[in-house]
């Protein structure tokens, strides 16, 4: 059973079809977007030895004509290189206007597949099947496409919407803990921005959640990308609103950045460690009560998610500030946080002093 979310957008909309068993019955699911189109499944060294097969043969049972690439798997895969040698594979298998790309993988795979799609032939129509449950819950939902550069995470991309979205929760039976708990950070940032409900059920369900008990999951999916679609929706290119969907975020870029983005720090670990700063940030300047951050650090703890005291030692508070200022966020050469007057209650501000905010990042260490 599927249920299915809309993101409607002035100029488009497309389904997020969430439940068990989907890859295996793509074609079906997407007859209408796939008759008579070649297709290019472009997908990760990883996933495709597990899920590669079941969307081919759903494919072929069809007769859709297919061809599939596969590639590195890792964050360093989201470079210049891959799109380059992604879209020299495309205009030798002689791709046309018409054609559809799908990505099958999780955030590196999808953003690197939208980017693709966003520049070859000016535009080709891509579907996203995120395998991960970070690409489950965030990335795979709202159109932005990227890939990395030495500069930094991200500064080369495109808006470009997919025309449809598959998440298939079985996918998560196979995914490594530690990446399924860096999922669970990205679904526990959107009850922390704006649903307090979310959050209140999600203390009391995060661990089956975790577990991967469908039910629970996938209504943890659903949510998720019911509240980023409705965000995306009022501010498609982050003029504003959209930006509460980094809530954590320009923290966690800065760690990242600071790691050099290895395994030591996956991003959604990073998010995690950034949320629990965006809100002691907020605490120190009465915006938010000393009890919310508690009540987040405690549910944080107990269902294992990284914590500032996994890192911080070995980091420089100078260089992390230094990070913060040339994320891409950075307005004025201000920097934009998001901030919180509560569980629930996210806003922006760029009216931070620096002398709080290494305050804040100095008292981690002693707190958490
Ligand atoms: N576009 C957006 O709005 C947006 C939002 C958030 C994050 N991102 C991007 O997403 C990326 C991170 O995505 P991610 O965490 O999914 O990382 P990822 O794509 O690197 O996947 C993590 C690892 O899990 C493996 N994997 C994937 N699915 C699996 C499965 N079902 N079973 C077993 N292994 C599996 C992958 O091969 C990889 O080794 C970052 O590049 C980040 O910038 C983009």
């Amino acid at each position: 059973m599927s249920v299915t979310i809309n993101v409607n957008l002035d100029h488009t909309n497309y389904p997020i079809y969430i439940g068990n068993a989907l890859i295996e019955n793509t074609a079906e699911i997407l007859s209408a977007s796939l008759s008579n189109r070649k297709v290019f499944i472009i997908s990760d060294t990883n996933v495709s030895n597990l899920y590669l097969h079941k969307l081919e043969n759903s494919l072929k049972k069809h007769n859709i004509v297919y061809k599939s690439i596969v590639i590195d798997a890792g964050e360093k895969t989201k470079s210049f290189q891959s799109a380059n040698r992604i879209c020299n594979w495309l205009l030798e298998n002689n791709i046309e206007r018409s054609s559809m790309l799908i990505g099958l993988g999780g955030g590196v795979i999808g953003d690197l597949t939208g980017f693709v799609a966003s520049i070859t032939l000016r535009g080709i129509d891509f579907i996203q099947i995120p395998t991960t449950l970070l690409s489950q819950v965030d990335s795979s939902v709202g159109g932005k496409t990227g890939i990395n550069t030495p500069q930094g995470k991200n500064l080369i991309g495109t808006f470009f919407q997919p025309k449809a979205v598959i998440s298939d929760s079985n996918t998560i039976e196979t995914l490594p803990k530690r990446q399924v708990l860096a999922g669970y950070s990205e679904i526990c940032k959107y009850g922390l921005i704006n649903n307090f409900e979310f959050w209140c059920w999600l203390e009391k369900n995060g661990h089956l959640v975790i577990q991967g008990d469908s039910k629970y999951l996938n209504q943890a999916v659903k949510t998720s990308c019911i509240s980023k679609a409705e965000i995306v929706k009022k501010d498609e290119k982050e003029s504003g609103e959209r930006a509460l969907l980094n809530l954590g975020h320009t923290f966690a870029h800065a760690l990242e950045n600071e790691l050099n983005y290895s395994d030591e720090l996956l991003h959604g670990e990073a998010v995690s460690i950034g949320i629990i700063l965006a809100f002691t940030l907020s605490n120190n300047l009465g915006y938010c009560s000393t009890n919310d951050v508690k009540r987040i650090a405690n549910h944080f703890k107990k269902v294992n998610l990284r914590m500032p005291s996994s890192i911080s030692k070995n980091m420089k508070i100078d260089n992390i500030i230094d990070n913060m200022s040339k994320d891409k966020k950075v307005k004025n050469n201000k920097i934009t946080f998001v901030l919180v007057r509560g569980i629930g209650k996210a806003f922006l501000t760029q009216d931070v002093e620096l002398g709080k905010l290494r305050e804040s990042l100095e008292s981690i260490n002693k707190t958490f």
